[in-house]
This record gives structure tokens, C-alpha cells and sequence, in this order.
């Protein structure tokens, strides 16, 4: 941190298209609980200048940083994302030294209610894995921006790689003594709500559901791999999502209104281009798991299976 700076910062990543849809209801969500902190993104060339315009609307500061990828395919197979290695761009959020401290966000989560009061907390302050709880998640948590510990992180990027091929498995390793320092340290499961995959335990859900602050749509499929219709509210989940969380629709539904309201207030044409515009998904279902969705009733009539694909598919077994 450079000497004097007092300012914070609400700090998220977005690499690519994709993940801006969730960076654009990330920023609104913020904006809906009136937070006095800045809020600040970081984009990579590979974003198109015509999203950059949609992001200036709701984030205040972007900035354009070179990506840095783990290259570990062999690691990244462990958790079943290859093309999570690019996020060892997250480290560049250490540069940030105009920012006195802040709470960093993926660009998967959804903020429910204020939480700036994450920023009396200090580094490194994070939640608990779901898949290893004596690890922290790495989608939610306050740092202090800092030149040294940025250099730090490479070289041990550099010397021991990360445990999972992304920045999580090097940041465990960086706060190695995480799950036994202070209290404080350790933020409520309700910071960081994975609220979209299984292992889930719905007797908690129920009872914690007001205390909730932020969720996180972790996994492969997030909210906007889904449709949303916009006239009656219904989500049709992705084929491939796993459908048997608790409670998971209603934050998928919750974030498709922010994101929807977002993109009605800035005018008729881009509510258009949303309403109508199939926001492409880069997970086309096997033919398996179309089987399997129409045999538990739900075919992606909006999608693969819309009545088009299958006249066409009878007409071509009768030609
Ligand atoms: N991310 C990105 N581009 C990518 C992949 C990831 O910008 O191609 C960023 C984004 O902020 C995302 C975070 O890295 O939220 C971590 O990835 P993701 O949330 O998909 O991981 P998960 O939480 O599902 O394990
Ligand atoms: C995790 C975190 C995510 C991180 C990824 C790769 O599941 O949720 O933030 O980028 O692992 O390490
Ligand atoms: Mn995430």
C-alpha cells in the first residue's frame, strides 16, 4: 500500500465476456446496498469494447491487466475446470496499491444485503471451503493490496505451483496457517454461500436463510448459462446444472432480476438484446444428457430441444 491511502475497494475479475454478465449483476447488486466503497474491476484485453461500455455503466474504476495462467492442466483436472488456470490473474489485485485495503469478490457471487463491514476485518479474511473446510474459498475475501506480497506470490507460484492449478490452491498455500489463526480471520459461512452444487445441508439453509450475505454460484454453470423469462420470472435451468440444491432457484431467479432490471434501465435496445438474444452457453449437453433430461421431464425446449431441432431431427430419420 502506498503511504496515506486511505480508500477501499470492492475488487472483482473478469477475463473474458462471459464472466462479465456476472461482473455487470455483481456491480448492481453492490450499488443495491448502498455501499460507500469504490468499486473496481479488472478486465483483460480480451473483453469487447462494446461489454466495456456496459461495465463503465456500474463499476467505477476498470483496469485492463495482462492474464496470468497456472498452465497445470494436470491440477486443474483435479477439480474438474481446465480452463480455470487463467485465474491466477486474481493476483494482479495485489497491485492495486491505491486502495488501502479490500474485499474481493468472483465474479460468480451476488451481494444480498450490505457488507462493508468486511472491511474492519484484515488480511487474510475469507470463509470456509464447502469441499475442505480447513482450506479457505478463494471467491470472497479481504486483502491488502501490497507490491511485496504480490512478488511473494509469483515466486511461490513459481517454486511450489498451486495444489488445485488456480489461485486457490497457491493462496491456501501462501496462508498456510489459515484455519488455526484468530478467530476474526475466519468469516461466517454466510459471507460465502454456495448455493448452487450438492454437498448442501437444507435443515442449515432453512434456518440461516435471513443471516445469508453473500452467495456464490459455484461450479461450472452459473446463472447466466441459464434462461430467465422475463414475463412470468421462470428460470429454465441448464441441462447439464446440478438441479437437486436446496434453495438454488431462488438465487438463481433473484440474480436474473438484478441483471435484468439492469440491462431494462439502460434503454430499450440492450433490454432487447438480452430478452431475445440467447446468451450462449459453452456447454452444449451431450446426447446423453439430453436423454436424461427428457427423461426426467425436462427437455431444453428453449434450447437445443425448441420445437425447430426436433421437427428437424424427425424429418431427417423419414427423408
Ligand atoms: N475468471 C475469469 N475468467 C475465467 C475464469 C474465471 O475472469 O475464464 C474469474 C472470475 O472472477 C471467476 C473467478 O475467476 O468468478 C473464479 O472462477 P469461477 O468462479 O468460475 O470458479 P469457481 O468459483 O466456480 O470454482
Ligand atoms: C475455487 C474458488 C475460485 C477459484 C478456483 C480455482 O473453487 O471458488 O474462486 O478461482 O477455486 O482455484
Ligand atoms: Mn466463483
Amino acid at each position: 500500500m502506498a503511504e496515506g491511502v486511505t480508500m477501499e475497494a470492492y475488487v472483482s475479475l473478469a477475463t473474458n465476456n462471459d464472466y462479465c454478465h456476472g461482473a455487470i449483476a455483481l456491480a448492481c447488486s453492490l450499488r443495491l446496498t448502498n455501499t460507500s466503497r469504490k468499486l473496481c474491476l479488472l478486465i483483460s484485453e480480451k473483453v469487447t469494447v462494446d461489454m466495456r461500455e456496459k461495465l463503465e455503466k456500474v463499476w467505477d474504476e476498470m483496469i485492463v491487466i495482462e492474464e496470468i495462467t497456472s498452465g497445470d492442466e494436470e491440477k486443474l483436472a483435479l477439480i474438474k475446470r481446465p480452463e480455470l488456470g487463467v485465474t491466477f490473474s486474481k493476483l494482479h489485485i495485489w497491485r492495486l496499491v491505491h486502495y488501502s485495503k479490500c474485499v474481493f469478490l468472483d465474479a460468480d457471487t451476488l451481494v444480498l444485503t450490505n457488507v462493508d463491514e468486511l472491511f474492519e476485518r484484515e488480511e487474510m479474511s475469507a470463509a470456509p471451503d464447502i469441499g475442505w473446510p480447513d482450506l479457505f474459498n478463494s471467491g470472497v475475501f479481504v486483502f491488502r493490496p501490497s507490491l511485496e506480497t504480490f512478488a511473494s506470490l509469483l515466486e511461490l507460484a513459481d517454486k511450489e505451483g498451486s495444489y488445485d492449478g488456480g489461485d486457490q490452491g497457491l493462496l491456501n498455500l501462501y496462508w498456510r496457517d489459515w484455519s488455526i489463526r484468530d478467530a476474526p480471520y475466519r468469516l461466517p459461512f454466510t459471507y460465502n454461500v454456495v448455493a448452487n452444487i450438492t454437498y448442501s445441508y437444507p435443515p442449515a439453509f432453512l434456518r440461516h436463510r435471513k443471516d445469508m450475505k453473500i452467495i456464490h454460484f459455484l461450479g461450472a454453470i452459473k446463472p447466466w448459462h441459464h434462461r430467465y423469462i422475463p414475463s412470468d420470472g421462470s428460470i429454465i435451468m441448464h441441462p447439464g446444472a446440478d438441479q437437486s440444491h436446496y434453495g438454488a432457484e431462488e438465487f438463481i431467479r433473484k440474480w436474473w432480476e438484478i441483471y435484468h432490471k439492469h440491462h431494462s434501465l439502460l434503454g430499450p435496445h440492450l433490454a432487447g438484446e438480452i430478452e431475445h438474444h440467447e446468451l450462449s452457453s459453452p456447454f452444449q449437453p451431450s446426447d446423453g444428457e439430453r436423454k436424461a433430461s427428457w427423461e426426467r421431464q425436462a427437455p431444453d425446449y428453449h434450447g437445443v430441444d425448441q420445437s425447430d431441432s426436433v421437427m428437424a431431427h424427425i424429418k431427417s430419420q423419414v427423408d
